[in-house]
């Protein structure tokens, strides 16, 4: 089987990071080429997302080139969610300092560069708020052809958690959703619908503790700090919202997906951010995008215990 070129483009943050983990383990399996990763400003400001993504590839040995991207949103302030990820965006462990250079090239020049070079069509994987995608489609809409798919964790279809109607990532720059929602590219949508049923377990992180290998602590100490944020608003497990959106990739069999037409709020005094699914076809438009509505939740946490088995 080919492996799958991809770029890699978030806002780290926990679950950002294990969902790169879980595609550096794919990529030693031999299902995914990552051809860059991108920061964007989202979890914390853009220096921090950043310096976080340089910390995580130096810890995983993931071999591609890091670029910094958009410090804010396309057109709105930027709004951070420190509150879940700590200060630093990445709390909790002792991480190594980046032992890799930042690409002296931006996240869409490196975005493009990859694009042209490449043969294979590319898939996006986003993991934060979509202003680099959206940056990319809006000043080289020529490239377009040359993405495969963007699979994106965003979205919540009928409600949201940063705001009754809005999910994070979606809400912090609808404009840039807006945009990659209308684009016409395959879209692959893993909402707060699956993401927050995807949750790993007090169980689940002893397993991992017990792999005893160089990631396995710190993955193990990610999860207890971003579980205890979630435990106090009475979730049972940290929600692997972001590694839903690698996981897709390399085991759709684990999810329940639906094809809907989505647009994105970008006015409204309540509903700014929120993603409209027309599930009942009303509109009479055609979907645009596969959006994943449920999985087998026990399947999905061993093959993220496995992907960690993997970093021996
Ligand atoms: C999203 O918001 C961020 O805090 C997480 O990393 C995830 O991408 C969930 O709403
Ligand atoms: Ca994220």
């Amino acid at each position: 089987m080919k492996r799958i070129p991809l770029i890699l483009d978030g806002d780290p943050g926990h679950d950002d990071a294990i969902a790169w983990l879980l595609a550096e383990a794919g990529r030693r399996r031999g299902s995914f080429d990552i051809k860059a990763v991108t920061t964007v400003g989202g979890n914390v400001t853009l220096d921090k997302t950043t310096y976080n993504a340089l910390r995580i590839c130096t810890l995983l040995g993931l071999p591609a080139p890091v670029a910094k991207g958009a410090e804010h949103p396309l057109t709105a302030d930027l709004m951070n969610a420190p509150s879940v990820h700590g200060e630093s965006g990445l709390d909790g462990p002792a991480l190594p300092e980046p032992g890799i250079e930042l690409s002296e090239l931006t996240a869409v020049e490196l975005m493009v560069k990859v694009l042209k070079e490449s043969e294979e069509p590319v898939t996006i994987v986003s993991t934060g708020p979509l202003t680099n995608t959206a940056a990319l489609l809006l000043s080289h809409p020529e490239l377009k052809s040359r993405i495969g798919r963007i699979s994106l964790m965003g979205g919540g279809i009928g409600f949201g958690n940063w705001t009754p109607a809005a999910e994070f990532n979606i809400l912090v720059d609808p404009e840039a959703a807006d945009v990659v929602f209308r684009s016409g590219l395959p879209l692959i949508m893993a909402g707060l619908d699956v993401t927050e049923r995807a949750l790993l377990q007090p169980e689940d992180f002893s397993r991992i503790k017990e792999l005893n290998n160089p990631v396995s602590g710190i993955v193990w100490q990610w999860l207890e700090f971003f579980y205890e944020f979630h435990r106090k608003l009475g979730y049972a497990g940290a929600p692997m919202h972001d590694p839903c959106a690698v996981m897709v990739l390399l085991h759709p069999e684990l999810f329940t997906v639906r094809d809907y037409y989505v647009e994105i709020e970008t006015g409204g005094e309540y509903c700014r951010g929120a993603t409209i699914a027309d599930k009942r076809r009303v509109t009479g438009r055609e979907p645009n995008a596969k959006c994943i509505m449920d999985l087998d939740r026990d399947g999905f946490a061993d093959r993220i215990i496995e992907a960690i088995g993997e970093f021996t």
